[in-house]
Formats: structure tokens, sequence, C-alpha cells
């Protein structure tokens, strides 16, 4: 009984200290796979029923509805759509708020964050590109992810293409590009150094609105399998070797590149962390609705084409 009331006079103790994050901190014990994830699900394969469409559309917040149903492309409603999914799953089973009280907004560059987290320190990261929509998310340090499909650029050859970019990467890494005998070789270690930028600005927040070019990954592992994790790439930012910065590369398939960039104190311990393969039910598992199916969105998804290129 005693120990009853002591828990109880805590609890209600720390309900009136404590912000909402952390109160579900304290009565829900997440597993600790849940804690550090990589995420993917296949967009393109995905063909959504009515049904899936209208359900989903009672998962996410009103305003992101209105968002996607902006989209003209039923393929970019999807990507997107999935990455919110994905966002509110992994913060639900990492820390165990109800699925239906999370609450998330932007930050003044559209990165999105949970509303109310206050010191509880979650983070995660959305990307979505070609076929894919993935997530990183971590219970501790901030992070980027970004996915991105090498595919040869629209309307110019690639020397054009490369000569448009040239501002956007270091000395060091142009020389890397370049030093691959076939175009189709350059392209694939172009895209692979953008991956890499664009992991590094989103977990900062920044977006593309730095200087790209002071910003140098060193390569040291060059051929990648799929499913293989890579974990050896190096950052300087103005030339110094940022020594805190984890970084991870895997290719989901041979078209699909990914980079997860972490930034962690020095001797924290952070295993690279393999993909796992989301299907639509696997997302939906935990789901509760936020609001009312919405038969309107349902509709209009349904009258959207897919990308012609
Ligand atoms: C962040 C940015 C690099 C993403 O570019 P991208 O390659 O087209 O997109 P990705 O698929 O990798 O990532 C998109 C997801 O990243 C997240 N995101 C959006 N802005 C972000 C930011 N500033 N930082 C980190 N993540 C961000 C979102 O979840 C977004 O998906 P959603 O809009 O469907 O929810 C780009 O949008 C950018 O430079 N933004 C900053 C621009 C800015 O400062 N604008 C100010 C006025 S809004």
């Amino acid at each position: 009984m005693l120990n009853y009331m002591v828990h109880k006079l805590t609890k209600n103790n720390l309900r009136t200290t404590l912000n909402f994050a952390q109160r579900h901190y304290i009565t829900y014990k997440p597993k600790m796979a849940d804690y550090n994830v990589r995420w993917a699900f296949n967009i393109i394969t995905w063909k959504p029923t009515y049904e899936e469409i209208l359900s989903a559309s009672s998962y996410i917040q009103l305003e992101e509805k209105e968002r996607l149903d902006r989209f003209v492309y039923q393929d970019d409603v999807k990507s997107s759509l999935i990455g919110r999914l994905m966002m509110r799953k992994f913060i639900h089973i990492s820390t165990g708020i109800p699925y239906n009280e999370l609450t998330f907004a932007r930050d003044e560059r559209g990165k999105p964050y949970l509303v109310g987290a206050g010191d509880v320190p979650i983070n995660f990261n959305v990307s979505h590109q070609g076929d894919y929509s993935v997530l990183a998310g971590h219970k501790e340090r901030n992070i980027g992810i970004d996915v991105m499909k090498v595919e040869p650029p629209v309307n110019k050859n690639v020397p054009e293409f490369f000569r448009l970019m040239t501002k956007q990467f270091s000395a060091h890494e142009w020389r890397t590009i370049k030093g691959y005998r076939t175009e189709k070789e350059q392209l694939k270690c172009f895209y692979r150094h953008w991956c890499l930028k664009e992991a590094y600005v989103k977990n900062i927040g920044v977006g593309l609105t730095i200087a790209l070019n002071k910003i140098t990954f060193v390569i040291n592992t060059f051929d990648m399998s799929v499913g293989d994790i890579v974990t050896d790439t190096q950052l300087y930012v103005n030339d110094v070797l940022k020594r805190d910065w984890k970084i991870e590369e895997t290719l989901l398939d041979e078209k699909h590149g990914v980079a997860v960039a972490i930034q962690v104190p020095k001797d924290y311990v952070t295993e690279p962390v393999s993909y796992s393969y989301l299907n639509f039910e696997e997302l939906v598992k935990e789901a509760q609705p936020l609001n009312p199916p919405d038969q309107t969105f349902a509709n209009s998804f349904l009258k959207k084409s897919m990308k012609p290129f």
C-alpha cells in the first residue's frame, strides 16, 4: 500500500511538473529496438486501395491533409503521406505517447518536430525520392536522412549537369567524382555526395541554404553492395574534420542510396542500423484515428494521375 501511495503521489507530483512527453516516458517502456530505427517504404509497389487512403486520411493532422491534397500527382501524395505515418508510428512506439495525441509542427525552415516534447530528446527525419520514403529516428541525437535515386539528368547531358552544379561541391569532391572512368559511375558518385550533403543539412535543419562547397565528404569505401552499411565516410566543414559526426550509408537497391548523419559526443556508441522495409499494414499497425475518415480526400486522391516521368 505504501509503495502504491508513494507511486501515486510521485506520479501526481510528476504530472504537474513534467511536460506531456516526459509523463509518457514514465508510464511506458519502449523496446530498445524502437529507439534507433531506419525504415524504408516502397511507394511504387504500394497500390493503395480506397479503404487504405480513407483510413490514412484519419491518421494525419488536418493541415497536413490539406497540404497533401494540393499535390498534383498521386506519387507525391503517397511519398509525403507515408513520411507522416512513419513519423507518427516512430514517436508513438519509441515514447508511448498515444498515437492520436501526438501533434507535429514545422519550424521556420519546414522541418517537422514533435510539439510539447520539451526536454525529451526524440528525433526523427524523413526523406522521399524515387521509389522510397524513408525515416531515421533516434531517441537522443539529432538525425538527418536523405534518399536519392540515381537517374540521368532531365534535358541535360552529364557534363552540362555537372557544370551547373560546380559550386555545390568542393574541389576534393569533384576530384573523387571525376576520378571515375564512365559517366554512369561519375553520376552515381555525384548522387552519393549529394545525398550525404542533404543528410547533413537536414540534420542541422538548415536545408540547402548554406554554402554546400564548404562541406566536404571524404569517401573511404568506394564499393557498396545493397544492404551494406558503410560508416567510414568522413565529414569536413571549412576544411576541419568533424570527428563527432557519424555517417551511415546504404544502398536500398541498385538505384537508391540513402545517407544518415548523426552528431554524437566523443566516445558515444551508436551502432549502425539496418533498414526495415515496412508495408502499409505494418506502418499503421498501432494507428488510432485523429479525425474521421475523409471521403473527399480519398476521392480526390483517386482522381490524381501518376507522374508521367
Ligand atoms: C530540407 C530540404 C533540403 C529537403 O529537400 P528534399 O531533398 O526535396 O526533400 P527530402 O525528401 O529529402 O525531405 C523532405 C522531408 O524532409 C523534412 N524537412 C522539411 N524541411 C526540412 C528541413 N529544413 N530540415 C530537415 N528536414 C526537413 C520533411 O519531413 C520533408 O517531408 P514532408 O514535407 O513531406 O513532410 C529542402 O526542402 C530545403 O532546403 N529546405 C529549406 C528551405 C528553407 O529554408 N525554406 C525557408 C522557407 S520554408
